[in-house]
């Protein structure tokens, strides 16, 4: 079966009367049957609601088949699930090895809360290739991946950091955002934890944040479980319910911004102004050969440096913009933009790309109005 027939059929309901959503359940107490039932409930009956009712279950299991896992946990955000991820994988003692281009608040994270609990971070450049293997001491419990990395758009070659990282008893993790799981399968590659923002893509309306951790054996999900239950983490049944319907559209609402976003990538790339597309389905990107063999698609997120620019000139480019909104979100209908400058940290990697980073997220208006936008915005920078 193809994706876009799987999402029309996963996560339906657990009962057999026909609905093909399942419904939003509320409730903290479930009365047991009898006394003594209530330390052995009937099997598959949840026995409290923090375990999560019909519409996480549901969606647990709506994207353990999307991507190939063993066990789901749902969180109230994508960082929350990034966090999640990350205590699942260490203990006092141990250090977590992590891209450099990991999302901006994962790094506050991995450097300020985790050295409290006696876990060390060590970040690397994403470019490191098989020399990842040299910065796995004994100490390294995990490693954290981003591909694409946040803002500079990175692609890591996963399957063989994977394996590496399998050979040498770390646990990998990846933010796969970018990717909502979709168009790119890394538990199938190896990776043993899948995190991912559900308030992107998968949400789709800018109206619900979520986030998801997938698993891909039972015993790393049996791991991850005790990690979400230890930490008592519950989603909203409504919230819940939201991400499964957004996961209907995932395919044709991320083809369209994928195919939206390219064109005006390409359009861009002949201008003047522009120092290099970060866009990993566009033909320039310098990792365009591993999207070719690890994607079967992109999205509406990429980034452009514009090459004579500084902060003043980004400031006057957004304001100039009248279609697309200044915002820090990604994965919505609508179209936003944002200089990245401000918030661009790296530990190890040069800045290989000089000049002014923007980065883009487009939604689902038409390719050419948002290139007419640009370009008027682009004029207003000569005046
Ligand atoms: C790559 C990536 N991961 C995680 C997150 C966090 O998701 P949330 O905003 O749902 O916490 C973001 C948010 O922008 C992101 O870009």
């Amino acid at each position: 079966m193809k994706d876009a027939t799987r999402l029309t059929r996963l996560g339906r309901p657990h009962d057999d009367r026909g609905l093909v959503n399942p419904s939003i359940e509320r409730g903290s107490t479930i009365l047991a049957p009898s006394a003594a039932q209530l330390y052995n409930f009937p099997e598959g009956r949840p026995h409290y609601g923090r375990v999560g009712l019909e519409s996480q279950r549901s969606l647990r299991a709506a994207l353990c088949e999307l991507q190939g896992g063993a066990g789901c946990a749902l969180t109230c955000s994508g960082m929350m699930a990034n966090t999640l991820s990350i205590l699942t994988a260490v203990t006092a003692g141990g250090r977590v090895l992590v891209s450099d281009s990991v999302y901006g608040p994962v790094r506050g994270f991995v450097l300020n809360t985790l050295p409290r609990y006696g876990v060390t971070a060590t970040f690397y450049d994403p470019h490191i290739g098989p020399e990842i293997e040299g910065l796995m001491t004994d100490d390294v419990q995990a490693i954290l991946l981003e591909s694409p990395g946040s803002l500079t758009m990175e692609l890591q070659d996963v399957p063989m950091i994977a394996e590496i990282a399998r050979r040498k008893g770390v646990i990998s993790i990846i933010d796969d955002t970018w990717s909502a799981g979709l168009t790119f399968k890394p538990l199938q590659m190896g990776v043993d934890l899948a995190v991912q923002a559900l308030t992107k893509h998968a949400g789709g309306h800018s109206d619900v944040m979520m986030g998801a951790v997938v698993a891909r054996d039972e015993v790393m999900a049996d791991r991850l479980r005790e990690m979400e239950r230890g930490l008592g983490i519950v989603t909203a049944p409504d919230d819940s319910y939201l991400i499964l319907r957004g996961l209907r559209t995932l395919e044709l609402r991320m083809q369209r911004a994928a195919q939206s976003s390219l064109r005006i990538a390409d359009w861009l790339s002949s201008r003047s102004e522009i120092g290099s597309i970060l866009h990993p389905a566009h033909p320039s990107h310098p990792d365009h050969q591993l999207f070719k063999r690890d994607f079967t698609g992109s999205c509406g997120l990429f980034s452009v440096t514009f090459r004579e620019w500084n902060n003043k000139h980004s400031i006057r480019f957004l304001d100039s913009l009248d279609l697309f909104g200044l915002g820090f979100s990604w994965g919505g209908f609508e179209s936003l933009a944002i200089h990245c400058d401000p918030q661009l940290k790296r530990s190890t990697s040069r800045r290989r790309h000089p000049g002014a980073l923007i980065r883009f997220s487009i939604g689902l208006e038409d390719a050419d109005d948002l290139i007419t936008d640009i370009s008027q915005a682009l004029d207003k920078m000569s005046d």
